[in-house]
Protein backbone atom coordinates (compact mmCIF):
# COMPACT_ATOMS: atom_id res chain seq x y z
CA UNK A 1 0.00 0.00 0.00
CA UNK A 2 1.27 3.75 -0.80
CA UNK A 3 2.07 6.51 1.46
CA UNK A 4 -1.47 7.98 -0.17
CA UNK A 5 -3.94 4.97 0.52
CA UNK A 6 -2.40 4.15 3.60
CA UNK A 7 -2.46 7.81 4.99
CA UNK A 8 -5.26 10.35 5.47
CA UNK A 9 -3.29 14.01 4.96
CA UNK A 10 -1.18 12.45 1.93
CA UNK A 11 -4.69 10.53 0.67
CA UNK A 12 -6.72 13.79 1.85
CA UNK A 13 -3.86 16.11 -0.27
CA UNK A 14 -2.94 13.95 -3.63
CA UNK A 15 -6.46 13.63 -4.00
CA UNK A 16 -7.64 17.34 -3.28
CA UNK A 17 -10.19 18.07 -5.93
CA UNK A 18 -10.83 22.17 -5.35
CA UNK A 19 -13.60 23.88 -7.85
CA UNK A 20 -10.53 26.85 -8.73
CA UNK A 21 -12.79 28.65 -11.03
CA UNK A 22 -15.59 29.30 -8.16
CA UNK A 23 -13.01 29.70 -5.42
CA UNK A 24 -10.31 32.28 -4.09
CA UNK A 25 -6.67 31.76 -3.61
CA UNK A 26 -7.06 31.57 -0.09
CA UNK A 27 -10.06 28.92 0.07
CA UNK A 28 -8.02 26.88 -2.22
CA UNK A 29 -4.94 26.22 0.13
CA UNK A 30 -7.46 25.86 2.99
CA UNK A 31 -6.48 29.29 4.74
CA UNK A 32 -9.99 29.83 6.21
CA UNK A 33 -11.79 30.32 9.61
CA UNK A 34 -15.29 29.70 9.73
CA UNK A 35 -15.45 29.06 6.12
CA UNK A 36 -14.52 32.44 5.40
CA UNK A 37 -10.97 33.00 3.68
CA UNK A 38 -8.18 34.93 5.47
CA UNK A 39 -9.08 38.31 5.05
CA UNK A 40 -6.09 40.93 2.66
CA UNK A 41 -4.98 42.58 6.10
CA UNK A 42 -4.04 39.43 7.80
CA UNK A 43 -2.73 37.69 4.50
CA UNK A 44 -0.12 41.08 3.78
CA UNK A 45 0.84 41.01 7.63
CA UNK A 46 1.23 37.14 7.11
CA UNK A 47 3.58 37.78 3.95
CA UNK A 48 5.86 40.80 5.84
CA UNK A 49 6.06 39.00 8.74
CA UNK A 50 7.57 35.65 6.87
CA UNK A 51 9.40 37.51 4.47
CA UNK A 52 11.60 39.49 7.27
CA UNK A 53 11.37 36.12 9.32
CA UNK A 54 13.15 34.36 6.56
CA UNK A 55 15.62 37.80 5.87
CA UNK A 56 14.83 37.67 1.85
CA UNK A 57 18.06 39.01 0.02
CA UNK A 58 18.04 39.28 -3.96
CA UNK A 59 20.58 36.23 -4.41
CA UNK A 60 18.45 33.95 -2.17
CA UNK A 61 17.73 29.99 -3.24
CA UNK A 62 14.37 29.06 -2.08
CA UNK A 63 12.59 26.13 -1.25
CA UNK A 64 8.91 26.27 -0.68
CA UNK A 65 8.06 22.95 0.59
CA UNK A 66 4.61 22.42 0.72
CA UNK A 67 4.15 25.17 -1.81
CA UNK A 68 0.34 24.64 -2.01
CA UNK A 69 -0.71 26.64 -5.14
CA UNK A 70 1.98 29.25 -4.87
CA UNK A 71 0.73 32.22 -2.55
CA UNK A 72 3.87 32.58 -0.85
CA UNK A 73 6.13 31.76 -4.53
CA UNK A 74 4.23 34.20 -6.51
CA UNK A 75 4.92 37.07 -3.71
CA UNK A 76 8.85 36.70 -3.15
CA UNK A 77 9.95 35.08 -6.33
CA UNK A 78 10.27 38.45 -8.07
CA UNK A 79 12.64 39.67 -5.28
CA UNK A 80 15.02 36.70 -5.11
CA UNK A 81 16.86 34.68 -7.15
CA UNK A 82 14.69 31.64 -7.48
CA UNK A 83 12.61 29.43 -6.60
CA UNK A 84 12.16 25.69 -6.29
CA UNK A 85 8.33 24.70 -5.02
CA UNK A 86 7.18 21.81 -4.04
CA UNK A 87 3.92 20.32 -3.36
CA UNK A 88 1.71 16.94 -3.47
CA UNK A 89 -1.34 18.17 -5.06
CA UNK A 90 -1.12 18.03 -8.76
CA UNK A 91 -4.27 20.74 -8.45
CA UNK A 92 -2.59 23.40 -6.65
CA UNK A 93 1.10 23.00 -8.47
CA UNK A 94 -0.63 23.02 -11.99
CA UNK A 95 -2.75 26.61 -10.38
CA UNK A 96 1.54 27.40 -9.58
CA UNK A 97 3.21 26.27 -13.12
CA UNK A 98 0.40 28.02 -14.67
CA UNK A 99 1.40 31.69 -13.09
CA UNK A 100 4.34 30.86 -15.42
CA UNK A 101 6.99 32.75 -13.54
CA UNK A 102 10.42 32.45 -14.87
CA UNK A 103 12.34 31.90 -11.77
CA UNK A 104 10.49 29.16 -10.55
CA UNK A 105 10.58 25.33 -10.90
CA UNK A 106 7.14 24.13 -9.47
CA UNK A 107 7.25 20.13 -8.97
CA UNK A 108 4.88 17.74 -7.80
CA UNK A 109 5.77 15.10 -5.11
CA UNK A 110 5.68 13.98 -1.75
CA UNK A 111 7.76 16.18 0.41
CA UNK A 112 9.42 13.03 1.81
CA UNK A 113 10.12 11.92 -1.75
CA UNK A 114 11.87 15.66 -2.84
CA UNK A 115 15.72 15.05 -3.01
CA UNK A 116 18.37 18.01 -3.68
CA UNK A 117 21.79 18.37 -3.41
CA UNK A 118 23.51 18.94 -0.52
CA UNK A 119 23.73 23.06 -0.11
CA UNK A 120 21.34 23.95 -2.63
CA UNK A 121 19.25 26.60 -0.57
CA UNK A 122 19.77 29.51 1.14
CA UNK A 123 16.37 29.77 2.52
CA UNK A 124 13.92 27.20 3.17
CA UNK A 125 9.89 27.71 3.88
CA UNK A 126 7.45 25.14 5.03
CA UNK A 127 4.26 26.75 6.18
CA UNK A 128 1.38 25.19 6.94
CA UNK A 129 2.65 21.50 6.03
CA UNK A 130 4.43 20.14 8.67
CA UNK A 131 1.37 18.55 10.22
CA UNK A 132 0.35 16.42 8.10
CA UNK A 133 3.16 13.96 8.74
CA UNK A 134 3.48 11.95 11.60
CA UNK A 135 6.67 12.87 14.15
CA UNK A 136 9.13 10.09 12.99
CA UNK A 137 8.72 11.67 9.53
CA UNK A 138 8.87 15.44 10.59
CA UNK A 139 12.66 14.23 12.42
CA UNK A 140 13.49 12.55 8.93
CA UNK A 141 13.03 15.85 6.98
CA UNK A 142 14.28 18.10 9.51
CA UNK A 143 17.28 16.36 8.74
CA UNK A 144 17.36 16.48 5.59
CA UNK A 145 16.30 19.81 4.96
CA UNK A 146 19.19 20.76 7.15
CA UNK A 147 21.29 19.13 4.50
CA UNK A 148 20.17 20.71 1.59
CA UNK A 149 20.71 24.07 3.13
CA UNK A 150 23.56 26.34 2.49
CA UNK A 151 25.79 27.90 5.18
CA UNK A 152 24.13 31.13 7.08
CA UNK A 153 20.99 29.43 5.65
CA UNK A 154 17.35 29.85 7.53
CA UNK A 155 14.34 27.63 7.82
CA UNK A 156 11.32 29.02 8.78
CA UNK A 157 8.46 26.28 9.27
CA UNK A 158 5.63 28.41 9.92
CA UNK A 159 2.25 27.55 11.19
CA UNK A 160 2.61 24.92 13.48
CA UNK A 161 -0.04 23.99 15.72
CA UNK A 162 0.63 23.87 18.91
CA UNK A 163 0.26 21.13 20.96
CA UNK A 164 0.70 23.50 24.53
CA UNK A 165 -2.75 25.22 23.31
CA UNK A 166 -4.59 21.88 22.06
CA UNK A 167 -6.81 22.12 24.89
CA UNK A 168 -8.17 25.57 23.94
CA UNK A 169 -8.82 24.05 20.37
CA UNK A 170 -10.66 21.23 22.03
CA UNK A 171 -12.74 23.20 24.34
CA UNK A 172 -16.20 20.97 24.86
CA UNK A 173 -16.94 17.32 25.03
CA UNK A 174 -17.96 17.60 21.55
CA UNK A 175 -15.01 18.89 20.03
CA UNK A 176 -13.08 16.05 22.30
CA UNK A 177 -14.54 13.31 21.23
CA UNK A 178 -14.15 14.16 17.27
CA UNK A 179 -10.64 14.77 18.53
CA UNK A 180 -10.23 11.27 19.79
CA UNK A 181 -12.06 9.92 17.45
CA UNK A 182 -10.16 11.27 14.54
CA UNK A 183 -6.98 10.19 16.42
CA UNK A 184 -8.38 6.60 16.64
CA UNK A 185 -9.35 6.62 13.01
CA UNK A 186 -6.22 7.45 12.03
CA UNK A 187 -7.41 10.74 10.47
CA UNK A 188 -6.03 12.87 12.82
CA UNK A 189 -8.10 16.96 12.97
CA UNK A 190 -5.52 19.59 12.23
CA UNK A 191 -2.90 16.56 11.79
CA UNK A 192 0.01 16.70 14.57
CA UNK A 193 0.62 18.99 16.80
CA UNK A 194 3.97 20.14 18.16
CA UNK A 195 5.42 21.02 21.17
CA UNK A 196 7.64 24.14 20.78
CA UNK A 197 10.40 22.84 22.71
CA UNK A 198 10.54 19.15 20.78
CA UNK A 199 10.48 21.19 17.21
CA UNK A 200 13.51 23.38 18.79
CA UNK A 201 15.80 20.48 19.74
CA UNK A 202 15.07 18.48 16.82
CA UNK A 203 16.12 21.58 14.98
CA UNK A 204 19.57 21.61 17.23
CA UNK A 205 20.07 17.87 17.11
CA UNK A 206 19.83 18.23 13.13
CA UNK A 207 22.65 20.69 13.12
CA UNK A 208 21.14 24.08 13.05
CA UNK A 209 23.34 26.32 15.27
CA UNK A 210 20.08 27.99 16.44
CA UNK A 211 16.36 27.09 16.83
CA UNK A 212 13.49 29.27 18.48
CA UNK A 213 10.04 29.45 18.52
CA UNK A 214 8.37 32.26 17.87
CA UNK A 215 4.98 33.68 18.26
CA UNK A 216 2.83 34.78 15.53
CA UNK A 217 1.48 38.54 15.06
CA UNK A 218 -1.75 38.52 17.13
CA UNK A 219 -3.57 39.23 13.88
CA UNK A 220 -2.96 36.25 12.03
CA UNK A 221 -5.78 33.90 11.14
CA UNK A 222 -4.93 31.08 13.51
CA UNK A 223 -2.50 33.16 16.04
CA UNK A 224 -4.46 32.00 18.88
CA UNK A 225 -3.32 27.93 18.29
CA UNK A 226 -0.09 28.43 15.98
CA UNK A 227 3.18 29.07 16.24
CA UNK A 228 6.49 29.47 14.24
CA UNK A 229 9.79 28.20 13.95
CA UNK A 230 12.74 29.92 12.87
CA UNK A 231 15.96 28.08 12.55
CA UNK A 232 19.69 29.10 11.38
CA UNK A 233 22.61 27.05 9.88
C1 LIG B 1 -2.70 24.40 4.09
S1 LIG B 1 -1.91 24.17 2.55
C2 LIG B 1 -0.62 25.38 2.63
C3 LIG B 1 -0.04 25.74 1.27
C4 LIG B 1 1.04 26.84 1.29
N1 LIG B 1 2.20 26.43 2.05
C5 LIG B 1 0.49 28.10 1.85
O1 LIG B 1 0.66 28.34 3.05
O2 LIG B 1 -0.16 28.85 1.11
C6 LIG B 1 -1.03 22.66 2.86
C7 LIG B 1 -0.28 22.15 1.65
O3 LIG B 1 0.53 21.02 2.03
C8 LIG B 1 0.53 20.11 0.97
N2 LIG B 1 0.92 18.78 1.45
C9 LIG B 1 0.27 18.02 2.38
N3 LIG B 1 0.92 16.86 2.56
C10 LIG B 1 1.98 16.86 1.71
C11 LIG B 1 3.03 15.94 1.44
N4 LIG B 1 3.10 14.76 2.07
N5 LIG B 1 3.99 16.28 0.53
C12 LIG B 1 3.92 17.48 -0.12
N6 LIG B 1 2.93 18.39 0.09
C13 LIG B 1 1.99 18.10 1.01
C14 LIG B 1 -0.88 20.17 0.45
O4 LIG B 1 -1.03 19.65 -0.85
C15 LIG B 1 -1.20 21.66 0.55
O5 LIG B 1 -0.93 22.35 -0.64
Amino acid sequence: MTRQENEHWARFWSEYQTDVANKDEQSQVLRTRNKQPIDQRKWEITLDTVGQQLELQSDDTLLDLCCGNGLFTAAFGPRIAGVEAVDISPVLTGRLAARGLPNVRVSTSDMRDAQFAPRTFSKVLWYAGIQYIDESDIVAMVRRIRGWMKPGGILMIGDIPDRAKLWDYFNDDTRRAAYFDGLEQRKPIIGSWLDAGWIERLCLASGFASAEAVLQHEELIYADFRFDLIARC
